[in-house]
């Protein structure tokens, strides 16, 4: 029931103060890396060559700029990496996140991306922590193909048990997220079907996106939504659902029978960038405002040079305000972004 309870006055104390672009997005969810190190060297991130270059900021830094973006209406964190369960320090960062309140006073939704490799010994530490919601990056449900993506020996097992562990300690449901790329994987959408329907896990596939260090994305590369809900449908009708959220980037699909639960994120084919709510912390601790954004924006140097937290929200508001409208993917003249995914945050 709608109430008299001045809605002018909220609009003042909340709306005025939340983070909009200059396109009329509010942006509501941040997502941080706390590392760009990573335990695996995907085929469609990594190069798999040494000699990288990793940078991450002290906790406590990533927590005070955590503290500043929820004062600005930031509602949702979800912490990535790199690999985030290779973050000393992560279930102590956990913690401090999950006693922070959204405007409204109410509770920060607080999310984690991993591969997990760790995470069957993380999992009750981090539900403990405060953690609401995990998701585990997983691109095959066959050990083999999995190894041969991942190039990391012996991980599979670790992920399923990873997985199960996540769930006993309540953090459910589980979300699986499975990158398809042609000639790799495109033969286990129906393996994740079973595996959702099975093991009451939310499984999502995601478009692959031209973020990786390699140069082998090609348009001919992505499996898109419409070839994934065509082989879902030969394997049992779906049937789509209705969207959770207005930014919600996954188009969700059960079956007729409403066992499982298959969401697709197309950012290629049907891109969401309209109702983009998202904005990016990197380790090393740049905004970026596009996950193809051509530069990103300094804001550790802005702590760097002593600026108190108002010369922090004025730098914010600036670079959000700045957002792009949207990606180029796939247009003539499109430039890979200035990092990859690893040196992003997922
Ligand atoms: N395209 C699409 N998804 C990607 N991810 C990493 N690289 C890409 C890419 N090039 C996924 C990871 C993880 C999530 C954060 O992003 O597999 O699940």
């Amino acid at each position: 029931m709608p109430t008299v309870l001045d809605p002018i006055q909220s609009d003042a104390a909340g709306k005025a103060e939340r983070l909009i672009d200059k396109h009329g997005r509010v942006i509501a969810d941040l997502r941080i890396s706390v590392t760009d190190r990573c335990n695996y060297k995907c085929v469609y991130c990594r190069t798999g060559n040494e000699g990288a270059v990793y940078a991450e900021l002290p906790i406590a830094d990533y927590l005070r700029i955590a503290r500043v973006f929820v004062g600005l209406g930031i509602e949702k964190i979800r912490l990535t990496g790199g690999e985030p369960l290779l973050r000393r320090g992560l279930t102590d960062l956990v913690r401090e996140l999950s006693g922070l309140r959204t405007l409204d006073g109410g509770a920060l939704d607080l999310a984690l991306t991993t591969n997990g490799h760790l995470l069957e010994e993380m999992a009750e530490p981090l539900r403990d922590a405060g953690l609401s919601r995990i998701t585990v990056s997983m691109d095959a449900v066959d050990a083999e193909k999995f190894a041969r993506i991942t190039r990391v020996p012996g991980s599979y097992e670790r992920v399923r048990a990873g997985i199960r562990a996540a769930q006993k300690a309540g953090l459910k449901p589980v979300k699986v997220n499975c990158v398809l790329l042609r000639g790799f994987n495109e033969d286990q959408i129906v393996e994740f079907a079973r595996f959702s329907r099975d093991e009451d896990v939310i499984v999502r596939f995601i478009e692959f996106m031209p973020l990786e260090e390699d140069r082998l994305w090609t348009l001919a590369s992505v499996v898109s939504m419409k070839e994934i809900v065509e082989a879902l449908g030969r394997f049992r009708p779906v049937v789509r659902m209705a969207p959770n959220a207005a930014s919600e980037t996954a188009v969700r699909y059960t079956f007729d029978d409403g066992v499982g639960e298959i969401g697709i994120i197309a950012p290629v084919t049907q891109a969401f960038c309209g109702a983009c709510s998202r904005v990016r912390l990197t380790s090393d601790g740049k905004i970026r405002t596009c996950l193809f954004s051509q530069s990103d924006h300094d804001l550790y140097g802005v702590m760097q040079r002593g600026g108190s937290d108002e010369d922090l929200v004025r730098f914010i508001r600036q670079t959000v305000e700045q957002k792009e409208s949207r990606h180029h993917i796939g247009e003539p003249g499109f430039l890979k972004p200035s990092r990859s995914m690893v040196h992003i945050g997922g």
